[in-house]
């Protein structure tokens, strides 16, 4: 029985307008995956919020609810959805164009829905994605009109569609490297450097902060910065707005984050992790360009350093080579191949080596986290849950975490988190797992 108090969260009544930044591979497959399950004609495999149980109580209890039971979350038929994008293409040519969904099967029975979604303008500078070229972008030059535009659009767009809430989710192409400067730092000095249109300010960060400034929660599945910066950090927390990132948490690095904790977990060493991919849709090709893939690079690597905590265990973990690849290769088109190779070492240094080949699927790994995202930081709005949004790190490469804390990257302690949060939220006891009550000698 539950002897906490549940936190006070508002009921999810209404639409919820859902706008990714980006039209392209994931959010199409996203738009039209959601739309195909509301009518019937697919199931939502991989979505934690709709397919996932929760454990209440103890496990004598057998209380195991659906999430979408237990916590009050958006019904899918109340989403409705938007976008920009630089390139002009519906929802319909995209889902075509980026050929991850079966035409006849899941892209032509719902066209005339597909081809109502048309990309708003985009905040686009090719400075920023240099392998892109855009039409479909706002005039001018001005960082300060261009995130003022942005704020409009939002305003709009939850008018014309009836909205009771939004939710913005980051689905657009990987920005060049920016590390985090003097302009970040406050709002003051962020301000100042979109009024200088600083370089130091990404379109990424516009949206940011346009949500923020909106109180519409913000999710980044790139790894950019977009909103992990102090200054919309802080921003963030004042407007009472959710946010979080980066980078979604689908292929090579959600295995990465499966195994790596196994072996710290039977003190096996590891001697070296190279990790390669072949890709061939726009992302791809985007990361191909040195500034992009760098973006991506420090978000794929960081995962390893975390988890092994070579600090610690100097002699399992103190001197591994770690390398990240991704080769643009055309054939393929979102059908990533992830190779890894792993040199491991146990029982008197005996070395060992584990070969994963994982022929994935980019964007249907990527499609239900923007879901769930969306969801859950609908939820957390809701609650009066403002800033970073930690206990979604379960959905992220390089999870966002308050000033001084490191992020975990273990996905098993990622879903505890997530899962004790939820319990947190509605007044349920955490699951700690200790169990001892269960024997004698735990009786009080
Ligand atoms: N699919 C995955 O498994 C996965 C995992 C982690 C991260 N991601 C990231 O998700 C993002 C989307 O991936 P994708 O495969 O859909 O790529 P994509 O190239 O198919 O789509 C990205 C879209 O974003 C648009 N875009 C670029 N800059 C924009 C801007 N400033 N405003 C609005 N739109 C803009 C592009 O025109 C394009 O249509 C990428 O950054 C990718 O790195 C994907």
């Amino acid at each position: 029985m539950s002897t906490a108090s549940a936190r006070s969260v508002a009921p999810a009544k209404g639409k919820l307008g859902v706008l990714c930044v980006g039209l392209g591979a994931v959010a199409s497959t996203f738009i039209a995956g959601v739309e195909n399950v509301r009518r019937g004609r697919a199931r939502p495999h991989g979505s934690l919020t709709q397919l996932a149980t929760i454990r209440l109580g103890k496990r004598t209890e057998e209380r195991a609810p659906l999430i979408k039971d237990f916590v009050p979350l958006a019904e899918l038929n109340d989403l409705v959805f938007g976008a920009w994008d630089p390139l002009p293409d519906n929802c319909y040519q995209s889902a075509l164009h980026c050929g991850v969904l079966d035409k006849h099967e899941h892209v032509e029975p719902i066209k005339d829905y597909l081809q109502t979604i048309v990309p708003m303008p985009a905040v686009f500078d090719q400075y920023y994605v240099k392998r892109l070229e855009g039409t479909n972008v706002k005039p001018g030059k001005s960082k300060r009109a261009w995130m003022e535009a942005l704020r409009q659009d939002l305003r709009d767009f939850k008018k014309k569609n009836g909205c009771d809430r939004l939710v913005i989710v980051w689905c657009a192409s990987t920005e060049i490297f920016i590390a985090p400067g003097p302009q970040h730092q406050t709002l003051a000095a962020f301000d100042k450097a979109i009024d200088a249109n600083d370089p130091a300010i990404a379109p990424s960060m516009l949206y940011a902060y346009a949500a923020i400034l909106e109180g519409v929660p913000f999710a980044n599945g790139a790894p950019n910065l977009a909103c992990d910066v102090p200054a919309l950090e802080q921003l963030a927390r004042e407007k009472g707005v959710a946010i979080g990132g980066k980078d979604f948490k689908t292929g090579q690095t959600m295995i990465k984050t499966v195994l790596a904790p196994m072996f710290k977990a039977r003190m096996l060493g590891v001697a070296g992790w190279y990790s390669t991919n072949i890709l061939g849709n726009r992302d791809g090709e985007v990361l191909d360009d040195p500034e992009s893939f760098k973006t991506k690079e420090e978000s794929k690597l960081g995962v390893l350093e975390y988890i092994l905590q070579p600090k610690l265990y100097p002699e399992l973990y103190g001197n591994i080579f770690h390398k990240v690849r991704i080769n643009y290769y055309p054939p393929r088109g979102d059908n990533k191949e992830g190779w890894d190779n792993i040199d491991i070492f146990g029982w008197l240094g005996y070395p060992m080596q584990i070969k994963v080949d994982f022929l994935c699927r980019d964007s249907i790994l990527a499609a239900p986290l923007v879901l769930d995202l969306a969801l859950f930081f609908d939820l957390a709005q809701r609650a009066k849950m403002s800033g970073i949004q930690e206990w979604l790190s379960f959905y992220f490469k390089s999870p966002q975490t308050a000033p001084g804390l490191y992020p975990e990257h273990d996905l098993f302690i990622q879903l505890t988190k997530l899962k004790n949060t939820l319990r947190w939220l509605m007044g349920e006891e955490q699951v700690t797992h200790l169990g001892v009550e269960y024997y004698p000698y735990g009786e009080k």
